[in-house]
């Protein structure tokens, strides 16, 4: 069964198709870093101005690049949640206008979902069920146990920052541009990671919830002095060489992460580590998780780095299972900003 995938939830104009869930024959992304760049993070109006721009070129160029043609697309599947509402309908209103015009069975696909189901594309082939997935994005950091690849159980969530959003809001203060992730980590390239005394919080309870808002004010204090303000760091030199302070940040949140997956791993009794979101394209925490996890006896599945952040190959995977189940949507398909579930306790 060939899929086409469509995402438009954020700033990337995306779109894919893979073969069976497994054989990904081609994936688009036209990005718009470049737009959102100046404000520091992405405008939503513009988000969804570019993706009605871009879509007819991203979906053709998957067409080609992958070397057929809608005749031979089985089904479309399309992110409706979570993400930015007006840019998610412009990805959903050309994913409805294919369907309509070629009679082709649409399926919505939850985004969070997606990023865990990448690990299909993963070199090392996809992972086995029951596993603990933890998806690192702008928007989340989730812990989920997974049963079987379409049951998700959450174990824990941030309750403030997301990981993707502490790297891009610790990148505005040290001046570094948008997307902070890739920015940190090549700041942090040379540096110490033991310079800078940063605490490694855990929330009260004994759940798998995580916390970095505290985070990014330790990053602030001990990189700026005490008195400082959010507002008036940008454009300031630090006490601390950025480097170094890049690198202390990184490593803090990677300890983090790593540590309470292989918690989550170990409480289950799963055999296997899942990891996906735009965070899971960052090297330190790719090896580290691969290096820990193995030692403690996990096989890690962990996508391309191109598959970690936004694409449409992960969602043409997660469309695949409602397809190949002969689950469909109608027309009338919506949009939310929310997850399905947003928080373990909600
Ligand atoms: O999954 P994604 O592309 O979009 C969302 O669904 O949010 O994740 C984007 C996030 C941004 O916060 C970005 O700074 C972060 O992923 N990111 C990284 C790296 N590449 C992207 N964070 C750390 N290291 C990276 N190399
Ligand atoms: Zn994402």
């Amino acid at each position: 069964m060939l899929v086409l995938g469509i995402d438009s939830s954020c700033d990337e104009t995306t779109a894919a198709l893979v073969r069976d869930g497994t054989e990904c024959l081609s994936s688009v992304v036209a990005t718009q870093t470049e737009l959102h760049r100046r404000f520091g993070g992405v405008v939503p109006e513009i988000a969804c101005r570019a993706h009605v721009e871009n879509y007819p070129w991203a979906i053709a160029e998957a067409l080609s690049r992958a070397g057929v043609t809608l005749d031979d697309v089985d089904g479309v599947a399309v992110t409706n949640r979570p993400g930015l509402v007006n840019a998610l309908l412009v990805g959903v209103a050309a994913a409805k206008a294919i369907a309509f015009a070629r009679d082709l069975p649409l399926v919505g696909v939850d985004h969070i979902a997606a990023h865990i189901h990448a690990s299909f594309l993963a070199p090392g082939g996809a992972p086995a069920f029951p596993c603990v997935a933890l998806v690192v994005s702008g928007g989340h950091t989730s812990l989920y146990h997974l049963p079987s690849p379409t049951e998700q159980r959450l174990l824990g969530a941030t309750l403030d920052d997301a990981a993707g959003e502490a790297f891009d809001k610790v990148a505005r203060l040290l001046g570094l541009p948008y997307p902070g992730g890739p920015s940190i980590e090549s700041a942090a390239r040379g540096g110490d990671p033991t310079a800078l005394n940063l605490p490694r919080s855990r929330p009260k309870g004994d759940g798998f919830d995580f916390s970095f808002s505290g985070l990014k004010t330790a990053v602030l204090y001990r990189a700026f002095g005490q008195d400082m303000k959010p507002g008036d760091a940008p454009g300031r030199t630090p006490v601390v060489p950025v480097a170094d302070v890049a690198a202390s940040f990184q490593k803090a949140v990677v300890d983090v992460l790593v540590k309470r997956t292989l918690q989550a791993a170990k409480h289950t009794g799963v055999r296997e580590v899942v990891i996906g979101g735009g965070v899971a394209a960052n090297t330190q925490l790719r090896e580290r998780l691969a290096t820990k996890g193995a030692a403690a006896g996990y096989r890690v599945v962990i996508p391309p780095r191109e598959l970690c952040t936004d694409n449409a190959a992960m969602v043409a995977v997660s469309g695949w299972f409602r397809l190949a189940a002969g689950e469909r949507d109608g027309l009338d398909l919506d949009c939310h900003p929310r997850p399905i579930r947003a928080t373990p306790h909600g």
